[in-house]
């Protein structure tokens, strides 16, 4: 393999990189090969709306997740992770917290609804779904109010 080729894991699928950029991010990298769910706004870590879940291992073995923005990390740095963007974590049927998100009205015009749901998605899992784990994330159109009662 060349030294700037690579594989990740998205969504459950391996997906092999090849002549990546050093400056390619991860956001674009979703977007030009079509996982469009991920959205850019700011493009500089500010309004959560690229955010995705990094895989990692607890200490118990289990699978942990972590919030982090897509915009702010170069692909290469991506090199044998895995990662989970909002296409994945409906691919079986809604999760708990898109079921949540809708039944109590906590999306508008969508655009920010993807990295809200990604870190709610992280924050699921590890117990903790409270305003800390959504102060990354910002929304132009609820007031925030609904998302809040998610
Ligand atoms: S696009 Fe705004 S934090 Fe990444
Ligand atoms: S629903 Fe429109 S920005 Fe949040």
């Amino acid at each position: 393999m060349q030294n700037n080729s690579f594989s990740l894991t998205i969504n459950g699928e391996k997906v092999l990189i090849q002549d990546c950029s050093p400056t390619l991010t991860l956001l674009e990298y979703l977007r030009h090969s079509g996982r469009v769910g991920t959205k850019e706004g700011c493009g500089d870590g500010d309004c959560g709306a690229c955010t995705v879940a990094v895989v990692g291992q607890g200490a118990d073995g289990r699978p942990q997740y972590l919030a982090m923005n897509s915009c702010l990390i170069p692909l290469a740095t991506m090199a044998g992770r895995e990662i989970v963007t909002v296409e994945g974590v409906g691919k079986n049927g809604l999760h708990p917290v898109q079921t949540a998100m809708v039944s109590l009205g906590g999306s508008q015009c969508g655009y920010c609804t993807p990295g809200f749901i990604m870190s709610l998605f992280t924050a699921y899992y590890k117990n903790e779904v409270n305003d800390e784990s959504l102060e990354g994330n910002l929304c132009r159109c609820t007031g925030y109010l609904p998302i809040r009662r998610v």
